[in-house]
């Protein structure tokens, strides 16, 4: 199954990146497949660290394509990224 996730990560600089991604899911695996190149590929290489964010707030999709990416984002225990905080219950 593929679901259509917002995927958080974090530059090296500390910066957060906001990006609309499908997340495989198979076996209890979820996996990625960030374009190369692509900011998020650059940031997980970097930081070995993304967030797969369930939201069904389509606000935020659509304001990925339109270069809106100011979104709430909080921080996660033990993880050096963010989860966006109109993200669909606990991050898993
Ligand atoms: C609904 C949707 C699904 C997407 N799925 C993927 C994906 O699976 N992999 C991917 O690299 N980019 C996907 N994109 C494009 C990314 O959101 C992004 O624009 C592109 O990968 C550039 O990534 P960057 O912002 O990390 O540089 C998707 C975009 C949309 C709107």
């Amino acid at each position: 199954m593929i679901r259509e996730v917002i995927v958080t990560t974090r530059a090296p600089d500390g910066r957060i990146h906001i990006a609309p991604m499908g997340v495989h899911e198979a076996g209890g695996l979820k996996m990625l497949a960030p374009f190369r190149p692509s900011t998020t590929l650059d940031n997980v290489l970097a930081t070995r660290c993304a967030v797969v964010n369930y939201c069904d707030d389509v606000r935020i999709f659509a304001g990925c394509l339109t270069a809106r990416y100011d979104w709430p984002t909080l921080p996660v225990d033990h993880l050096s990224c963010r989860r966006l905080a109109a993200a669909n219950g606990k991050p898993r």
